[in-house]
C-alpha cells in the first residue's frame, strides 16, 4: 500500500495496532527517526520488513517496547538495564541485552542478544499501548529507509524511499531528535558504546556508576556501525570551514555545480545551500532532512563543513562521516568498475 501519510489521530493509531497485530507492517514516528514496524514476535511479519528494507539478514532488529516490564519479557534485565532506563527511558536509548530464550528470535536474527528501546514520541507510546491491549509483547522497528540510505526524520521521506512498497504511514510531523538511538550493550562484562546518539557516554557513566567502554572488534554486528552507512546518493566531502570557499571554487572550475550544508558565513558562491544549526541538537535535528534536500539539488556534490571535535557533537561527527564514507566507497566502486 502506498499513498499519503495519515495523520496520527486516535483512530489511525487504532487502525496501525489491528495492522501490527494482524502481521502487517506500519510506519512510524519516534523522537528520533520514522521506524517500520512489525510484530517483533511474528516470523513473516519480521521477515517481510527484511525484504521491504533490502536489509541483510544478519543485521538484527530493534525491538520497541513501552517500558522495562515489557523489556524484561523479552530479555534478561539486569540491575544496570534499571538504572539506564530509569535514567533515560521512555528515550532515545536502546540496550542490548541477553535473550531469554523462551522469547522470539525473529527480530534479533536468532541472536542470543536483543535490541531493545523505549521510545518517548506520544504517537509510538499510543502505537505501542493499543499493540500491547492486542496482545503484542513489542514491535520490531528499523530506520523505515532502504538499506545503508538517509534515516526518516519526515513522513513524506518515508513514502520518498519506500515509494509503492511504503505500508501505512503515520505522520506524528518532524523527528525531535533526528539521529538515531545512543546504542549500549548490557550482554558482555562491561557497558560498551555500540552507537553515539543523543545521549552522551558521559550521561551514560553518571547514570550506570562505571565506565562505558568504546566499541571493540569483539562488539556485535550492528549495521548502524557500519563504516559506510547513512549515505545520500550525491557524493559528500567533509571541509574545514575555512577551506570550504577554495574547495567550491576548485569544484566549479572543473564545471560540477556544489551543494553546500555550512554553519559558517561561507560558500556563498555554492549552488545550492542550507543552513546548518550552529549547536549540535539544532543540528543533529536537521542533519538527515539537510541531507535528503541537498540530494534532490542536481548538484554533483555535497560538501559538508566538519562540525567541532566536541562530545557534543559526536553523533552527528559519527553519522556525517559514515555518509561521507558511503559516497567514497561508491566512488571507488565507480572507479573500479571502469567507465
Ligand atoms: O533510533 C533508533 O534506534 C531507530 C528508531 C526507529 O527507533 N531505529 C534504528 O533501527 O535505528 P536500525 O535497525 O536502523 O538500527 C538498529 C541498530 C543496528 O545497527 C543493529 O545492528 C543494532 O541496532 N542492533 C539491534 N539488535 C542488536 C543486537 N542484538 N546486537 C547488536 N546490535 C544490534
Ligand atoms: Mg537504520
Amino acid at each position: 500500500m502506498s499513498g499519503n501519510p495519515r495523520p496520527a489521530d486516535a483512530q489511525a493509531i487504532e487502525e496501525a495496532a489491528q495492522r501490527l497485530a494482524g502481521g502487517g507492517l506500519v510506519a512510524f514516528p519516534t523522537e528520533t527517526v520514522y521506524g517500520l514496524g512489525a510484530d517483533a514476535a511474528s516470523a513473516r511479519a519480521v521477515a517481510e520488513v527484511y525484504r521491504l528494507k533490502g536489509r541483510p539478514a544478519d543485521h538484527p532488529l530493534i525491538v520497541h517496547v513501552l517500558d522495562a516490564a515489557q523489556a524484561a519479557w523479552w530479555a534478561h534485565w539486569p540491575a544496570r538495564a534499571q538504572r539506564l532506563a530509569d535514567a533515560f527511558w521512555p528515550g532515545p536509548l536502546t540496550l542490548i541485552l541477553l535473550r531469554r530464550e523462551t522469547a522470539p528470535a525473529f527480530a534479533c536474527g536468532g541472536q542470543a542478544s536483543i535490541g531493545l528501546r523505549a521510545p518517548s514520541h506520544p504517537v509510538a507510546r499510543a502505537l505501542l499501548a493499543a499493540f500491547a491491549a492486542r496482545g503484542g509483547h513489542g514491535v520490531a522497528a528499523p530506520s523505515a529507509n532502504r538499506f545503508g540510505r538517509v534515516s526518516p526524520t519526515r513522513a513524506a521521506h518515508v513514502i520518498d524511499d519506500l515509494g509503492v512498497d511504503a505500508p501505512m504511514v503515520l505522520d506524528g510531523g518532524p523527528c525531535e531528535v533526528g539521529v538515531e538511538s545512543t546504542i549500549v550493550d548490557l550482554s558482555r562484562e562491561h557497558p560498551v558504546l555500540l552507537r553515539p546518539g543523543g545521549i552522551t557516554p558521559a550521561q551514560l557513566e553518571a547514570a550506570l556508576g562505571e565506565p562505558v567502554l568504546a566499541r571493540d572488534a569483539q562488539a556485535p554486528r550492528a549495521s548502524g556501525t557500519l563504516e559506510a552507512h547513512y549515505a545520500p546518493a550525491t557524493p559528500i566531502e567533509l571541509v574545514d570551514g575555512d577551506e570550504i570557499d577554495r574547495r567550491i571554487a576548485a569544484l566549479q572550475a572543473r564545471g560540477e555545480r556544489v551543494a553546500l550544508w555550512a554553519r559558517s558565513e561561507v560558500g556563498a558562491q555554492a549552488d545550492s545551500r542550507r543552513p546548518m544549526p550552529g549547536d549540535p541538537a539544532g543540528a543533529a535535528h536537521a542533519l538527515y532532512d539537510a541531507l535528503r534536500a541537498l540530494d534532490r539539488s542536481g548538484c554533483a556534490r555535497i560538501l559538508v563543513e566538519r562540525v567541532p571535535d566536541a562530545a557534543a557533537w559526536h553523533a552527528v561527527a559519527d553519522r556525517l562521516r559514515r555518509a561521507a564514507a558511503g559516497s567514497n566507497a561508491a566512488a571507488g566502486a565507480e572507479r573500479a568498475n571502469g567507465p
